[in-house]
């Protein structure tokens, strides 16, 4: 038996820092939300599994949603092993559906995905040719992935109507003529969008596009990034707007939450490894930006500190008009990377060696990210049960780094 795995344990002896901290608690809430969604709009909820994959948490997740969608033959695969319920004798109702997705499949991997899939989506229609006669073999139904040129994303890099962008089908003409092939579309073209007026719109837009397209489906996905667990987001007007568009065109609904399914439920602990000052107060922590939060270089953004020494502080990094504050720290990360930087915080404290801090917002695009960059400690992936209990899931040594490469 391999004793990193799964290690019982009680909050005395969590593992020693970095450790990404998940909370089941947190992330049930957001469950409960999606369930709420689905049950008032008749929408099905299905995990992106390029947000997160941490499958040790699965349990808790797996009775609120429908299933999961993947990017891969690996995440596909994932689904299927880890999501529950894909056994021959599992009744219909528990049964989660695996969706297979990919910007692109190759000739070699395709029935290996097809062997986990319950529906397939192409990202354009060469793939859906070169592919879609092997699904319909095994009566998987096929759909392609639709590019509506609009979107509600604020990143250029996520913009999946940025010029000349890859990422599904726009053409109607071309689209018309491949019907016969489909039973369904995926359009994922929101990021973080936390305004229901801006969906709706976005939406509308898609309808005026695409309507005569939809009306001839079965089902339709509208991919992620509706960022709908918001305190104040007005879940039953989206539940209302989905319900209407379901009607309207006579299929079933299909979301894809990545971000909303684990929004706020991990941090990232790390410890104080040195102080310094240049011009303003410095800390260096044992965890990196680069190889464990990957997406605050990609997006340049700045961590909120959750807690200081296991107290909750909610600290948020300062902003532009405050980064001239000469009390101000700025946390580094111990890669090479000059740049780094968790964030800069006006904290009530100077940091010490020694003290603990934790990241938040940290299972999103983190996990899923993480890597082996200047060799820094793999974060050990530690989850507090429901019942409070702490669980170290998994911890990472010198040979996992160095099975990492060859
Ligand atoms: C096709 C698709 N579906 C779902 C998602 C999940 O998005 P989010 O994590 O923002 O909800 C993404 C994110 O890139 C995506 O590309």
């Amino acid at each position: 038996m391999n004793t990193k795995h799964s290690e019982k344990t009680n909050t005395l002896s969590l593992p020693s820092t970095p450790y990404y901290l998940l909370d089941e608690a947190a992330i049930v809430a957001n469950m409960q939300t999606i369930a709420r969604l689905c049950e008032l709009s008749g929408a099905k909820a299905l995990l992106a599994l390029k947000c997160f994959a941490t499958w040790g948490v699965f349990d808790v997740m797996q009775p609120y949603l429908h299933g999961t969608t993947s990017s891969s033959l690996n995440e596909v695969r994932l689904g299927y092993e880890t999501f529950g319920n894909n056994s021959a004798d599992s009744n219909d109702e528990d049964k989660k559906e695996t969706h297979a997705y990919s910007v692109a499949y190759s000739a070699d991997e395709i029935d290996e995905v097809l062997s986990y899939a319950d529906k397939i989506i192409f990202n354009s229609i060469s793939q859906l040719h070169a592919f879609k006669d092997k699904a319909r073999a095994q009566n998987i139904p096929v759909g392609l992935r639709l590019n509506p040129k609009t979107s509600n994303s604020s990143f250029i890099i996520a913009d999946p109507a940025r010029p000349f962008s890859r990422l599904g089908e726009y053409d109607k003409d071309k689209i018309k003529a491949v019907l016969g092939d489909i039973t369904g579309v995926m359009i994922h073209n929101n990021c973080e969008n936390d305004s229901f007026e801006a969906f709706s719109a976005s939406l509308a837009d898609i309808e005026d596009r695409f309507g005569d397209v939809l009306a001839q489906l079965e089902w339709v996905s509208l991919g992620g990034g509706i960022h709908f667990i918001a305190p104040d987001y007005p879940l039953e007007k989206l539940a209302d707007r989905l319900k209407g568009f379901s009607e309207k065109y006579g299929v079933q609904v299909y979301l894809e939450p990545g971000e909303a399914s684990i929004h706020g439920a991990g941090t990232l602990v790390t410890t104080v490894l040195d102080t310094m000052h240049n011009d303003k107060n410095l800390a260096v922590v044992d965890a990196s930006i680069e190889a464990h939060m990957l997406d605050l270089l990609i997006y340049r953004e700045s961590a909120p500190i959750t807690s200081v020494n296991a107290e909750s502080v909610e600290v948020m990094p300062v902003d532009q008009a405050q980064q001239d504050a000469a009390d101000n720290t700025i946390i580094y990360g111990r890669s090479c990377l000059a740049g780094d930087i968790f964030g800069e915080y006006a904290l009530a404290h100077e940091l010490q060696v020694g003290d603990t801090v934790a990241f938040g917002n940290a299972a999103g695009y983190t996990m899923v990210k993480k890597n082996w960059f200047n060799g820094v400690n793999m974060p050990a992936i530690v989850i507090r049960r429901l019942d409070g209990s702490i669980d170290v899931q998994r911890e990472f040594d010198y040979q996992d780094y160095k099975a990492s490469l060859s």
